[in-house]
């Protein structure tokens, strides 16, 4: 790579992609950042591209940067800000890279910023807050609080990144109690387009600190999250296998729980459809918890009525090991994506009898081992209620006023040669699933950024009201658009259609 820079700087000829690469990186290097680089010729680059959740979201960038405080990303952004001015710079921002299409938090075309030296996790008893480096896994975050006795509202699996749930909202076995993850954030430190740091609460750049609470990656890149604390122990929680025949009960007990969840907010439950080609055998794997340490809670009643489940990892246990737990492999190529619908029976039913068909359609078609979920998960009126009391969001499920079901679909398989057929599956079922739910008056239009695949549209989904703050805080923050153009990884506001969120006094079926 740098010889390379050296012959573009010399004048000779090299491919064009080559020399723009070259030139960001050697911006990074003469902005003193050379330590912080790696490239791909050391013996750490593939170990870190080999750390993105799904195989298909490697993308090998001319350079990794792995800045190790706000002060080096502000740094690094200023710099290639500068060098963009005469070739062009292109940058990636990754946190945990659990985001599964290709591009989101990584490019083949210039630097992709990696956060992952920043993974601190500092408790202040204090004030009750937690500072988490956007590069932390919630593992980590777990791991480091089990001791304190000290909770925060968090992802669920180990390896997932701290810094993209949160900007996307972030569901949680806390949302019922306590709102989503972007909900319990009391401020974020961001790093701006023009290299300023600046810190968003409630009180100072309290548009910022809004839209950051699912506007995701369009306004700067946030260089440590406070996370509001609580005094927590052990909690009940485990995962339940259960044999496919029991789909009935399963949608009803899903049903029932996701209308009662206000009488007991402690409770989350996420019913799990698996299948597994290597096994053949269709199953459910469900997900309780409930956070505080009460055995068997009655909430789960009507699950724990279930006959006939096949394990039963449930007890009480620490979030460390509830996170472990939900692992999962990073060597596949993955797709997931999502649908919102009313908690309806019937599109429960339906959307497991197309689950079930999907599967047998794979299972003719594809040619190596795979592995199909699809997870459902209530999310009552209650997240937004807290969400609101905690200074708003720009997700816009206060619009609706009643129990909702979260879908979203997973897709893993082996050979990039069935990327094709299993793509096409996953569209299908969600076309299907989507149809159906209109057909019968029970569709939702919210699309959930952390689980939507690039053929979606998240920010969209918010309604008007929350596309027009998006965009006045990406205009206001970053006026010369560094996050949407030379940062084009995950969903950008300037994408989204610029009617939209304009004429406030028109409503659209979109803002209902
Ligand atoms: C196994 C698994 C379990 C999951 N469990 C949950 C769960 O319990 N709850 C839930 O809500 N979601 C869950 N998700 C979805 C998850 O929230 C998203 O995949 C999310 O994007 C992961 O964040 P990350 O930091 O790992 O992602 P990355 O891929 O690193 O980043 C995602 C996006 O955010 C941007 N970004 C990352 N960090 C920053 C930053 N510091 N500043 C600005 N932009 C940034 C990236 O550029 C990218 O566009 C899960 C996903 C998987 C694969
Ligand atoms: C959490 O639980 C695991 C598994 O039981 C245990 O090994 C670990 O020590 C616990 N962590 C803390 C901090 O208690
Ligand atoms: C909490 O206290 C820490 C340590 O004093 C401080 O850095 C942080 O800004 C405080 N957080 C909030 C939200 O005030
Ligand atoms: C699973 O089955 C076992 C054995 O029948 C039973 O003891 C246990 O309570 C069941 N667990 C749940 C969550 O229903
Ligand atoms: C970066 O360079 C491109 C190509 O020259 C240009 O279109 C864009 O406006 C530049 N972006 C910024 C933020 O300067």
């Amino acid at each position: 790579m740098r010889l390379l820079a050296a012959a573009a700087f010399a004048g000779l000829s090299v491919a064009a992609e080559q020399q723009q690469a070259s030139h960001c990186c050697e911006a990074l290097r003469n902005a003193g950042l050379g330590e912080r680089i790696l490239e791909p010729d050391h013996e750490s680059f593939s170990a870190r591209l080999d750390n993105y959740f799904s195989q298909s979201a490697k993308l090998s960038p001319h350079c990794f940067l792995q800045p190790q405080n706000a002060q080096e990303v502000s740094q690094a952004v200023t710099a290639l800000v500068e060098a963009n001015k005469t070739t062009p710079c292109e940058f990636a921002v990754r946190s945990g890279g659990h985001m599964h299409f290709a591009g989101a938090a990584g490019t083949d075309k210039g630097v992709t910023i990696d956060l992952h030296q920043m993974s601190s996790v500092v408790h202040h008893p204090s004030n009750d807050t937690v500072s988490v480096m956007p590069g932390a896994v919630w593992g980590d975050v777990y791991k480091a609080l089990d001791k304190l006795g000290v909770m925060v509202v968090g992802g669920r699996s180990y390896t997932v990144g701290v810094g993209g749930l949160v900007i996307g909202g972030g569901n949680s076995y806390y949302a019922a109690r306590k709102g989503l993850v972007c909900d319990n954030v009391a401020q974020f430190e961001v790093v701006l387009a023009d290299g300023s740091i600046v810190t968003a609460n409630q009180n100072g750049h309290s548009d910022l600190f809004q839209a950051l609470k699912g506007g995701s990656t369009n306004f700067g890149i946030v260089t440590r999250f406070d996370l509001m604390s609580f005094e927590e122990g052990n909690v009940f929680g485990g995962l339940v296998l259960y044999p496919e025949t029991t789909h009935e009960e399963q949608f009803d007990a899903l049903l029932n729980f996701g209308d009662k969840i206000q009488e007991d907010p402690f409770g989350s439950a996420i019913v799990i459809s698996v299948y597994m080609s290597a096994m053949k055998v269709p199953l459910f794997m469900n997900a309780y918890d409930y956070t505080e340490p009460v055995d068997r809670p009655a909430v789960f009643q009507e699950f724990f009525a279930i006959q006939g489940n096949i394990s039963d990892t449930t007890g009480i246990r620490n979030m460390t090991s509830l996170a472990e737990e939900l692992e999962q492999p990073k060597s596949h190529r993955i797709q997931f994506s999502t649908l919102t619908f009313k908690n309806d029976i019937r599109v429960l039913k339906k959307a497991h009898e197309l689950f079930k068909q999907t599967i047998a359609s794979l299972e003719e078609k594809a040619k190596f081992d795979f592995k199909v979920l699809a997870l459902y998960q209530p999310v009552p009126t209650l997240f937004a209620e807290h969400g609101k009391a905690n200074g708003g969001n720009v997700l816009g499920l206060d619009r609706f006023d009643e129990t909702l079901i979260m879908y979203e679909s997973y897709f893993a398989w082996e050979d990039s040669k069935e990327d094709e057929l299993f793509e096409s599956h996953a569209q299908k079922l969600r076309d299907d699933i989507s149809e159906y739910a209109a057909s019968v008056g029970a569709d939702n239009p919210f699309i959930y950024l952390d689980y939507a695949d690039i053929s979606q549209r998240p920010l969209e989904s918010y309604g008007s009201k929350n596309v027009a703050k998006i965009r006045a805080a990406a205009a206001k923050y970053d006026p010369e658009g560094v996050f949407q153009h030379m940062m084009p990884g995950g969903f950008k506001i300037s994408q989204v259609d610029p009617r939209m969120g304009v004429v406030p006094d028109k409503p659209r079926h979109d803002e209902l």
